[in-house]
Parts: structure tokens; sequence; C-alpha cells
């Protein structure tokens, strides 16, 4: 099987075109990175040109960790270590392995003395991916589609019980980002939905869930890894930068950078940056981005790591705020060759790179460790990403290695399928049902048709990462998957189910069919989208072949079963928005069912719905549209060009059915979208003011301290090959051959715009995820749910903002803020459901202002619009009158 890890390597080599780094000799392999990383990094190189207005302008230092209270605790544990620490401890913990040296997809090293095992850190969004007897869990968009939070909690929960069961120290996920701005964007599925608050709450439950058993969280992709192609740079640096995202500061406030503040906000652990470029510098060293706005602005107190050999430079990176490097190696890897591990040693030694940022480094990866308990009787790896084998070698990347005890196959999954099937179930978004043709009868004559209901006929986890496209669509491809343990497929459960069921497999409608009055057909589609390593059926990661069409002929396969069936029901597994034009006005498809992503519990969660046992209560986490060229032209995929791909998010805030409303465009199917097989009525619509409104938040507070440690340089010894040390050849040492040689005198320059005094802490910041008083509530909406209807079910509120018309800042009509769903309700039942407004959800970031700022008007009210989809908003609620109304004229078309 070619693991992730083999094709990368693979590909790596092929593209490792110049061959500047080809020698087999370890040491005059370090001494060539060192010369390269010394013109690489003598200046932080000047990509191509970004269009005018997009910056990524200079910010040095980057602020040290610890200055947050509810960090307290763990940073005066780690600074105890940090103080005691070697220069190669030190080094070891911020620098991986390498790739496959070591059981999980990234390894770093240990500083044993202190308890601290090499961390293990392991994909995905989704499950525990490359192992055994884990949950393969629905998809985030899935997840997102629920609009439940306690759900995104219980998978958060249950993703972590199994990380930590397998002994994974730092869960690559969730991701946040992309944030869906590209229908077409190949990661979507991934997150959670194309709007910054559901991504919002959607990765900050996950988070709180996943590190509520010790495992420590990674929000990713940090930031405008919006589309796949072209996202890595080429090796060697010259021939092919990463694209560049060029985004404004409003909009990377607004849209991009807010899911990532509510996860600072709740105390995730780990960030990861993206591959591509944000204004022309590269995403793992740009200071703006990780010294500036994480770390000062949002006060992030845990690590920031590269993306898989995303890092481009050593001293540059690390100034910029770079802690941990994976997998370790540079930009190709499995040369034994790294930015840093023992260029770190050097660079320090030789004081390119502060020591004071080293410790910042360290401290902030050990006191992330203690922050999550991870002292206390955490387990060691158990398993082994690179191999099936009981046994094998412990570092598969290394030319002699020696022999592991590689997976004890230990099961983690605890009641977790409930938890998936709860929430594959609730994620049914049914868009379409005429004639109340859902729920169906068990007795109903069923036509099944399309390879979509079965399982691959080569097996569930036949193609690497899910690589193809064959049969039922649980996950896309990539990094982002987890191999099923078992796939529960639609056809399977709909036979358990139903009486009367004759399935036709192929794509290809049969012919010779005679359709007889009362027979229904249920025809399966889908379309598939993932990471840019693999190609699927021509798509790169992104749809860049099928755009948003359903995969293998599935109009036509529909439309044909519309010509003869009387009433069609069509089930789509999609990661995200496909165009349902060709068929959706025929007059014999009743029905629309979009199940997403839904993972192994495919087929039950499925029938759930259909056969009525739970009333859908899904909605929709993005826009469907008409035509794919409803949105604007600046969001599809972006081609090639030239040495580097300008992605410019000229469209800024109006992505999805903020550029739909603007524009007047009716979508197919709104945002928020999604019927039920009973009804409700909203009641008691109150709304409370909490909070006086003011333009701008109260000042922060002053940062508290941060550990200090001795500033000498250490001995040289330090990062010397310890006596007798047995080296595995390739694998990431921070040792040196000769350190004593190591001189001070290098001649460095620095990037421009460096400096070692501290920046005034920024007026937007003061605690983790911001100034603390951005989440002061100010309003809560109160709304009484009933169910008017004859079947029990669940309805969701949401509270979308429309801005004072006197505002003097362009804000896009209306935007989701707070959300919030019933338990299930009886015919007849009731509850009352509380969403609040915080003083972020009324702000628009001020870039003159560098603050988040309230346009309070004394004449024109902020109108709080309640509904459960941007289509369906008559009732609001007004600031300044506090009155609540029905049947108002919705805000858009
Ligand atoms: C992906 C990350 C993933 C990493 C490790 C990268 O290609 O972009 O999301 O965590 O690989 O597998």
């Amino acid at each position: 099987m070619l693991t992730f890890n083999s094709y990368l390597v693979l590909s790596a080599f092929v593209h490792s075109t110049l061959g500047l780094i080809q020698t087999p000799n370890f040491a005059a392999d370090v001494i060539r990175t060192q010369q390269l990383e010394a013109s690489w990094d003598a200046t932080i190189e000047k990509r191509d040109d970004v269009p005018a207005g997009y910056v990524a302008p200079p910010y040095y230092p980057t602020p040290k960790g610890g200055w947050v209270g509810s960090w307290t605790d763990s940073y005066a544990k780690a600074a105890k270590v940090v103080a005691n620490m070697t220069l190669a401890e030190k080094v070891n913990l911020t620098s991986g392995t390498g790739l496959l040296m070591g059981p999980c997809v990234g390894n770093t090293g240990s500083a044993l003395r202190f308890g601290i095992p090499n961390l293990c850190l392991q994909d995905s969004a989704l499950g525990i991916a490359a192992t055994d007897n884990a949950t393969a869990f629905p998809a985030g968009i899935t997840t997102g589609a629920t609009f439940n939070k306690a759900l995104m909690y219980a998978r958060g929960y249950a993703l972590g019980e199994e990380a930590r069961g397998k002994g994974v120290n730092i869960q690559l996920g969730p991701t946040i980002g992309p944030l869906g701005r590209k229908p077409r964007g190949g990661r979507g599925w991934e997150g959670f939905g194309a709007d910054p608050v559901l991504q919002g709450f959607g990765g900050s439950e996950t988070i709180k869930g996943m590190q509520a058993n010790g495992v420590i969280a990674t929000v990713k992709h940090f930031i405008g890894n919006e589309q796949e192609m072209y996202r890595m740079d080429i090796p060697p640096h010259g021939l092919m930068k990463a694209i560049s995202s060029n985004i404004d500061d409003r909009t990377l406030h607004e849209l991009y950078a807010w899911p990532f503040m509510d996860a600072i906000k709740v105390g995730v652990g780990a960030v990861m940056t993206s591959y591509n470029d944000v204004n022309g510098s590269a995403c793992s060293q740009n200071s703006k981005l990780i010294n500036g706005i994480l770390k000062d602005e949002f006060g992030f107190q845990g690590l920031v790591m590269t993306d898989w050999l995303a890092q481009i430079g050593g001293v540059s990176s690390a100034l910029a705020g770079l802690d941990m490097a994976m997998p370790g190696d540079g930009n190709t890897p499995l040369l034994g060759l790294a930015y840093w591990a023992y260029d770190l040693s050097t660079s320090v030694l030789n004081g390119t790179v502060p020591l004071e940022r080293l410790n910042d480094m360290v401290t902030r990866i050990v006191a992330t460790w203690y922050q999550f308990g991870q002292d206390q009787d955490y387990p060691l790896p158990n398993f082994s990403a690179n191999t099936a084998d009981p046994t094998g070698p412990c570092y598969p990347g290394a030319l002699i290695s020696p022999t592991c005890v590689t997976n004890e196959y230990v099961n983690v999954q605890g009641n977790h399928a409930s938890v998936a099937r709860n929430i594959s179930r609730e994620g049914i978004t049914l868009l379409k049902n005429d004639n109340n043709t859902l729920p169906l009868s068990t007795q109903a004559v069923l036509k099944i048709f399309g390879s979509e209901a079965q399982n691959n006929p080569a097996g569930m986890n036949a193609c690497n990462q899910r690589s193809c496209d064959t049969g039922i669509l649980g996950m896309g491809w990539g990094s982002g998957t987890a191999n099923y343990p078992y796939l529960d497929a639609p056809i399977d459960a709909i036979k358990r189910k139903a009486a009367n069921v004759t399935y036709y497999s192929s794509d290809s409608f049969p012919s010779g069919i005679t359709a007889l009055s009362g027979d229904i057909a249920i025809v399966f589609i889908n379309s598939d989208s993932g990471e840019n390593q693999y190609t699927v059926e021509g798509n790169h990661g992104d749809r860049d072949a099928s755009g948003l069409v359903s995969w293998h002929n599935g109009d036509a396969l529909v439309q044909a079963a519309a010509a003869k069936y009387a009433t069609v029901i069509v089930v789509v597994h999609t990661v995200g928005p496909i165009v349902v034009e060709p068929w959706i006005n025929l007059p014999s498809v009743k029905s629309l069912v979009f199940a997403h992503l839904p993972g192994q519990e495919a087929g039950n969660s499925l029938t759930d719905i259909l056969f009525g046992d739970y009333s859908p209560s899904g909605h929709l986490p993005y826009s469907i549209p008409v035509a794919e060229s409803d949105y604007p032209s600046s969001i599809g995929i972006v081609g090639f060009e030239f040495f580097q791909v300008q992605d410019t998010f000229s469209e800024g805030l109006y992505i999805d059915y903020r550029y739909l409303n603007k524009n007047g465009i009716t979508p197919r199917y709104a945002f928020g979208h999604g019927l039920s097989y009973t009804t409700f009525s909203k009641s008691s619509i109150t709304l409370t003011a909490v909070t006086p409104l003011s333009t701008l938040p109260p000042a922060r507070a002053a940062k508290g301290s941060t550990p200090v440690y001795s500033t000498a340089i250490p001995p040289a010894s330090e990062v010397a090959w310890p006596t007798g040390f047995s080296a595995i050849w390739r694998y990431l040492y921070p040792y040196l051959d000769d350190p004593a040689s190591i001189s001070s005198a290098i001649n460095f320059t620095y990037p421009v715009g460096y400096q070692t005094t501290p920046q005034p802490a920024p007026a937007a910041g003061g605690d983790e995820g911001g100034n603390p008083a951005l989440w002061d509530v100010m309003f809560t909406l109160s709304v009484t749910v009933t169910n008017t209807g004859s079947v029990a079910g669940k309805d969701t509120v949401m509270a979308f903002v429309q801005y004072p018309s006197d505002s003097s800042y362009d804000t896009p009509i209306i935007q989701l803020r707070d959300f919030e769903k019933t338990d299930t309700l009886a015919p007849q039942g009731s509850q009352t459901l509380t969403l609040s407004l915080t003083r972020r959800d009324l702000s628009v970031w001020d870039t003159t202002k560098q603050n988040w700022v309230i346009p309070v008007s004394s004449s024109e009210p902020f109108v709080f619009w309640v509904g459960n989809s941007t289509a369906n908003l008559t009732i609001a609620c007004e600031s300044l009158s506090k009155a609540c109304s029905a049947g108002r004229p919705s805000p858009v078309v």
C-alpha cells in the first residue's frame, strides 16, 4: 500500500528537479544545508509581487507565552523544566524527527530526563487516521449541518477519547480553514460550513471535547488555504512558490481568522499554519500572522507548528514565531536534512536565533503538555501510521532501523458508533419533499439506482486515504480521513428495513425496466474532493475538473429515473454544493436529501430518516446556487501562473450567502435551508439588552509576566553527539559534529523590520481570543419553539444580524451570529431557546483603528433576524426599541 507519507516522499523526489540536495553523504548534507540555509535566510526572500493593497507587514519580535491567567500554572511548571534543559533537549522538542521516523505522522524529539517523550502528532479531523479499531466519524461538513452544538462537542469528546486511547498527544484537527470560500475547494468538507460563525462554533465545541480528554487539539490551517492546487512550494525555492492568498485586513478578521479566535478563546493547544502564502509571505514564516495576529492580538499561548513540509527557512521561521517544525525535514524529506534540529542548534550557538526565542518555543510546547495533564499517566502511541503489521521498523524512513512492536490494535471505539450515527442522521438535510413523499413506508416498492448506494467492491478502505470515488462516499480524500472499521452502506440498511427492494448498481440507467404505478425510485449520486497529493478522476484535490456537477453522470441517472418513475427520491453524498438544476424541477423528482459525508454510519443514519424513525433536522451549511456563475469569478479555482499563483480575495466579505444577498441572486436552496416532517411555530420572542453598547471595547488589561531565563548562550558541548551514541541515519537530531567550531561572528542580515523591542500591546488583544470584552453579551434573544405538527422533531433557531442602516461600514445585509437547536419535541411540545449576541457579533474590524468597532447609532437599530435559513427570515427584533415582531418582509431575496 502506498501510504500518504511515502507518496509525499515520492512526490518530493519528483519535484526535486534541480538536484540541489542529492548527495548521500550525511556530513556533507549537513554542511550543504547550512550553506543553503544561510543564503535563504539572509533576507526573508521576496516573493512575487502581490496586488496593491495586500500587505504582509513585518511584526517582530515574537510575543512570549505565559502571560494569560488560565495558563499560569502550566507555564510555571514549564519554566522550571526549561530552565534546566540542555540546548539539545530544547531543540529536540521543537523539531520533528523526520518523515517516517516514528509511529505517528509527526513525531518530535524527546526530553526524557523530564519525563517528556517523543510527542505523537496524528491526523485527522474526523478520526484517528491510518490505523485500526477506531471510529470513522461523519465529516465536519455533516457535523456543521446538524447546527447542534451539543453534538459538535460530543463528536469532539469521542475523537479525543480515541486519540488518547491510541497515545496521540497532539491531534491534527479540527479543520476550520478552509472556510469554504470556494465551492470547488478540495478540503471545505473537513470543516463545518461556509460561514465563520458556524466554523467558529464547530471548531470550538470540537476542541473543548477533544481537550477534555487531555489531548492537545490543533486548529488548522492558518490561514487562507482555500484551494488545494498550487498550495505548496515546489522545491527548490524559486522554481514555483506556493500560491499567495491575498486577503485584506478586514476580511481576514471578519471571515477567515474569526473561527481561529474562537478556537483560541476556548484554549486550543496548537495551531497549524497553511502551506500557502498570505499577501506574499509564507504562512510558516509570516511574522504578521504568527507574531502579530495569533500571538499578540489573539493572545495564543500554545504552540504553532508548520503544515507538513511547509517550512521554507530556519531562522526566518523562528523569528516569525514558529514553535514546531513538522515533520522536521526541510522541504525535501528523507535526506536527513532540516531547517531546524541540528541547524537550530547552530543558529542559537552563533546567536542568529536569539536564545530567548528558542526558550519561548520550548516553553510553549512544555506548557501546553502540562496544560492538558499529559505529565500524568498519558499513554505512549500503541499504533503505527506507517504499517498495519504487528511488528516492523521503528523508523521506516531510515535505511537501517531497529524493529518495534508497531501495532497493538487497541480498540478505542467505545460506544462512539452511536455518537457517529446521531450526527450523521442529524446532519441529513431534506431540501425538497413534495407531497410528503418522505418518510417512506417499509412496505413501499423500492427501486434503488446508482453504485453510490453500495460499498466499494474492492473494499471500504481500498483506496489510500480514500483517494477514489467508488461506492458510497462517506468522506472526501486525503489526510483528513480515517480507515473505516466498517461502512454501513445505504443499500444494506435499506434492505434491512424495507420489504420490497430491488437494487440496480450501475450508474447507467438499466434498459428494459418497467415501472409500475406505486414504484418509488431512490437514486444515489455523489460529488467528491480532497487533498492535492491525489488526483481523483481528473480532480486535483479541488473539484477543478468536475465542477459542481454530480460525478459519474449522476444527473443523467436522475433524469432517466425521473422519465420512468412517477416518484423519484434523490440522495446526494457530497463534499459541498452541487448544482441540481438539470433535474430538480422534473415533476417526478419529489424529494431531495443531502446526506453530506456520513462516515461509517452511512446506512443506518439514512434509513432512520427515509423511513421516518426520526424527522430530519439538518440545515445546509452553505448555499446551493442555481448556477455556479451566480458566484463571483474571484472564488473560482485559480489556474497556473509561472513562479507564483496569485489568489486575490477581491470579493472581500462577500462569499456564499453574503454575496448572493448583496447581488439579489436567489439561490436554489439558501444557506440554512432544511425541511422537517413536522412543523414548528415560534412565539414569545424577546430581546433583552445585557450590556450597554459602546463604539470601542473597554481597554484591555496589561499583559501578565512571562518566564525569564538566563540569556547566556549555552556551552557548545550541549549539542555535541553524546559519547557512544548510535545515530539512525536520516533521523533528525539536535547534535553537531563540531559544535565548538561554531562562531558567533556570523554576518546575518535580519528581515526588514526585525526588532527585538516588544511591540506595544494591541488594543484588540488582552486575553486568549483577543480583548475579553469581545465576548461580552450585548443582547440575548429568547424564542419559544412549539412543535405544531403530528410527529416528533427538532428545530433550529438561527440569529442573523443586520447592521444599522446609517453605518458607514460596508457590511453584508445579514450575517449569522448564533444558533441553537431544540431537543426532540413531541407534538405540541415546546422549548425556549436563548441566543446570544456578543460585542464581536455587533462589531466590524476597523482597519484604521485596528480594533473592533460597534457602529452605534442613536436613530437606526441593529435588526436581529430570527429563522432557520437565510430565505426564511420574517421575525425580527430591533436593538433600540427591543421590540420583536413577526411577519416582516425578508431582508434578502
Ligand atoms: C495536511 C495537514 C495534515 C498533514 C499531516 C498535510 O498535507 O495539509 O492537514 O495534518 O499533512 O498529515
